[in-house]
């Protein structure tokens, strides 16, 4: 059955589209599932930015006004992962709440469907969570983007969604801090990555940190990060098997 999972915060600038392009490309690369990565935030793209490309001829934006097919809209990436970006330009008003047929009628063909969704519980996002079955928030460790993942999580429970935990980005927390997070928002820690140059450098060439500087402090926060998501361990692959992989 197809897993849908939401990448949410409450605060802007977390982390999220970082960490929907590293879970989603390992997903698809280290542990060889067909996985679909949705830019849900219509307003304010990135998703396809971060993996390489603006310029899309086709975007959700389209498939959302009824102007364009689903299948005209993805996009592959060199790790398997396949991207639906959204629009850079303003083409129209879109209606967010359409999302959720979009990832149902993806259902068939997907073992993973990963929404990258918009800061804020405005509608945009409210339509996010209503289409996902899973949820992971990101949060960055200062208790004002905490207080806000807080709101989204107790909104996602409230629909009955299953909050898997929180990933505390750029984040450097003695165990002591984490356990009081943890417990303050009584919820699960997933992982916690450090503030880290090469999460930026990465991006920068648009490959996702878990794959280009694998052995890098972020990228092993995300391995684990991985393993809780999946419940399996991170399959790490040869230097030559992981070339080859790349440009099968
Ligand atoms: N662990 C990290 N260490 C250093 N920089 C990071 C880390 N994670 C993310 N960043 C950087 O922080 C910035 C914001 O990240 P990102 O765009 O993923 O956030 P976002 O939550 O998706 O933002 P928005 O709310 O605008 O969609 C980016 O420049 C990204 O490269
Ligand atoms: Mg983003």
């Amino acid at each position: 059955m197809t897993r849908v999972i939401g990448i949410l915060s409450g605060k802007g600038g977390v982390g999220k589209t970082t960490a929907t392009v590293n879970i989603g490309a390992s997903l698809a690369f280290d542990y060889g599932n067909n996985v679909v990565a949705i830019d849900a935030n219509t307003t304010s793209s990135s998703l396809g930015l971060y993996l390489g490309n603006h310029k899309f001829p086709v975007t959700i934006n389209e498939v959302l006004t009824g102007k364009a097919s689903i299948a005209d809209a993805i996009y592959a990436h060199p790790s398997g992962l396949k991207v639906i970006p959204s629009s850079h330009g303003f083409n129209g008003v879109v209606n967010n709440k359409r999302i959720k047929s979009v990832v149902n009628s993806l259902k068939e063909f997907t073992d993973f469907i990963l929404l990258d969704c918009p800061p804020t519980l405005g509608s945009e996002t409210r339509a996010g969570i209503e289409a996902v079955d899973e949820l992971i928030v990101i949060a960055n460790p200062n208790w004002a983007s905490l207080l806000e993942a807080k709101k989204t999580i107790e909104y996602a429970k409230q629909l009955k969604k299953k909050v898997l935990g929180l990933v505390l980005n750029q984040a450097d927390l003695e165990p002591e801090e984490i356990d009081k997070i943890k417990k303050a928002l009584k919820i699960d820690i997933l992982s916690v990555i450090p503030l880290d140059d090469n999460v930026v450098k990465s991006s920068d060439k648009r490959v996702p940190v878990i794959h280009l500087y694998g052995r890098s402090r972020p990228a092993r926060a995300y391995k684990k990060l991985m393993e809780k998501i999946t419940g399996e361990k991170f399959p790490n692959r040869g230097i030559i098997e992981r070339i080859i992989g790349w440009f099968d």
